[in-house]
């Protein structure tokens, strides 16, 4: 399969890059670079720069290419800069994510795959969480990949465009050759190796009063390389004839933060210094996904369920890479 990667330089487009051209797919990255590094692109990917915003240079890198399917991680990503930055997800986010759907449906391609969130769900009734839970977007961001699941609806129904929304929990982990390398960083894991490699003093647990066992917050941490296997078993389903779908992707257990720390002291040795401070607004107590679905129609199941696996992983990355992409 051919396959075109929106933001293939990125953190997830990138281990999934490497894990598709492993799987023997032939793969052209589209990135603008804003927040991807051009050292993650594998070496066997095709790499066009441009920026989705730009349609006449998506709709080109799509006529030259041809790909049976595209796969969409470029976009803003932080549920907290939403809350403060709406525009650049209630716009900017759609629309670059229409740029990229009009262009695959003119140029006949047959399945699309969305990056979608778990912050579809900011209120759930029930955990753990399947995809029959009623949609509650928790931002700006939440609400940009609603809206683009919504206009996949549409390119199916209109145009016949097969898709699947991927609904990520916590993405996290790394794979021997490329890791997570923000800037700014926000996440948990990699602030809390980044104590442990010496780069910071301390992590600061954000509230150690939420509704949980031992008062910090509960999280579903899926490994990145098991994400990047559910987007090749998706897009074969879909370029196989198979109908549009959504599936909640985690691991199917919830880790507290306090737990990621110990975890992580256990893995580095190091005593990693933690400070409870302030809740971040908009953190709900628990989210942990039910992945069923795609179990049940796709065979999917974590390879890397153990937290302490999946810090190994990034861990193994963040020393042998400690200034990330920048040598
Ligand atoms: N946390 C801390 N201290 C830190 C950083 C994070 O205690 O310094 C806590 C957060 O409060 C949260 C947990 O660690 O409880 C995980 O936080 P992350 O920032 O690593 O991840 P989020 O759960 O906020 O966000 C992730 C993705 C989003 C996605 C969301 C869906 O990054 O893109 O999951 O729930 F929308």
């Amino acid at each position: 399969m051919k396959i075109l990667v929106a933001g293939g330089a990125g953190y997830i487009g990138s281990i999934t890059t490497e894990r598709l051209i492993k799987a023997g797919a032939d793969v052209v990255v589209f990135d603008n670079l804003y927040q991807g590094h051009r050292d993650a692109v594998h070496p066997q990917a095709g790499f066009v720069q441009g920026d989705l915003a730009d349609k006449t240079a998506v709709e080109s890198a799509i006529a030259t290419h041809k790909p049976d399917g595209v796969m969409h991680f470029a976009s803003y990503t932080l549920v907290g800069e939403s809350m403060t930055q709406p525009f650049l997800y209630l716009r900017d986010n759609v629309m670059n994510g229409l740029n990229l759907m009009e262009a695959a449906v003119k140029h006949g391609v047959k399945g699309f795959i969305l990056s979608s969130t778990a912050n579809l769900f900011d209120d759930p009734e029930r955990i753990p969480i399947a995809e029959t839970e009623r949609i509650v977007p928790g931002s700006p961001y939440g609400e940009s990949k609603h809206i683009l699941e919504r206009n996949l609806h549409w390119m199916d129904r209109l145009y016949s465009m097969k898709y699947a929304c991927l609904r990520y929990f916590n993405a996290c982990g790394a794979s021997a050759e490329r890791g997570e390398d923000h800037d700014p960083e926000t996440h948990l894991i990699p602030l809390v190796l980044d104590v442990a490699l010496g780069q910071r003093e301390k992590i600061a647990i954000f509230g150690d009063d939420y509704d949980t066992p031992d008062g910090s917050c509960v999280r579903d941490y899926i490994h990145v390389i098991d994400l990047a296997e559910a987007h090749i078993l998706a897009m074969q389903a879909l370029l196989d004839g198979g109908e549009s779908r959504k599936y909640n992707l985690g691991n199917g257990r919830g880790f507290s933060v306090k737990e990621v720390i110990q975890t992580a002291r256990e893995v580095t040795g190091h005593p990693i210094p933690a400070e409870a401070g302030p809740r971040r607004p908009g953190d709900p107590d628990i989210l942990i996904a039910s992945s069923e679905t795609i179990n049940q129609e796709l065979g999917w199941r974590p390879q890397f369920p153990e937290l302490r696996q999946i810090i190994e992983t990034a861990w193994n990355w963040h020393q042998a890479n400690p200034n990330g992409y920048e040598k």
